[in-house]
């Protein structure tokens, strides 16, 4: 059974090409629309060059996410997938999709998570704390930030001379690798 995916995004959106790409050839898995929040958002960029149709909606339509939920029911969505996406996701996505929408955090959460704490800002706590290893945590999403329970975690090392900007490209990395291997596994109730 075909399952329709959307994908959130707030700023670049390379996660979001990266997942699409993977699965341009699996039939089994759609994913006919990206959402975000702000106009200016590179990944409608790449929406627009992957052929994917993609919406913004505002800060204040996420307060109650009707409008969310009308545009996912347009899309016979089944899935949710956070990919750099910055605000909390509404309760009434929450109901209707429960279980069916998960993010992925640059960090070992419940490290390094939280409110505030995206992008580089993370990295930089990180290398600040001193921490020898870091990585990436996909996890199901409730209604706080980073809290929900955890599907996976992949490591990295990091080392003393590491700065933020390379442990980014570290981080990086896994999260191409492993993001869309990590959702096909959820798909298929493997995970
Ligand atoms: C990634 O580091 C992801 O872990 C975090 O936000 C970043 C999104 O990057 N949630 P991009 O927009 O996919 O390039």
């Amino acid at each position: 059974m075909t399952k329709n995916i959307a994908i959130f995004a707030s700023g670049s959106g390379s996660n979001a090409e990266n997942i699409i790409r993977y699965f341009q050839f699996d039939n089994s898995v759609q994913i006919p629309l990206i959402i975000a929040n702000k106009q200016n958002a590179y990944v409608l960029e790449r929406a627009k060059q992957l052929g994917v149709d993609s919406f913004v909606f505002p800060k204040a339509d996420w307060d109650t996410g009707e409008k969310i939920l009308e545009k996912l029911r347009e899309y016979q969505i089944d899935f949710i997938i956070l990919a750099g996406f910055l605000l909390k996701v509404p309760a009434a996505l929450l109901q209707v999709y429960s279980d069916k929408i998960i993010n992925i955090h640059p960090a070992l959460l419940p490290k390094f998570g939280g409110k505030g704490m995206y992008g580089d800002k993370v990295h930089q706590a990180v290398v600040d704390a001193g921490e020898k290893e870091t990585g990436i945590t996909i996890h199901y999403v409730n209604e706080n930030y980073d809290e929900g329970e955890i599907i996976a975690q992949i490591r990295c090392e990091v080392l003393p001379s590491d700065s933020p900007a390379q442990v980014a490209d570290k981080v990086h990395a896994l999260e191409y690798e492993h993001f869309p291997k990590v959702i096909e596994k959820v798909l298929n109730g493997k995970a």
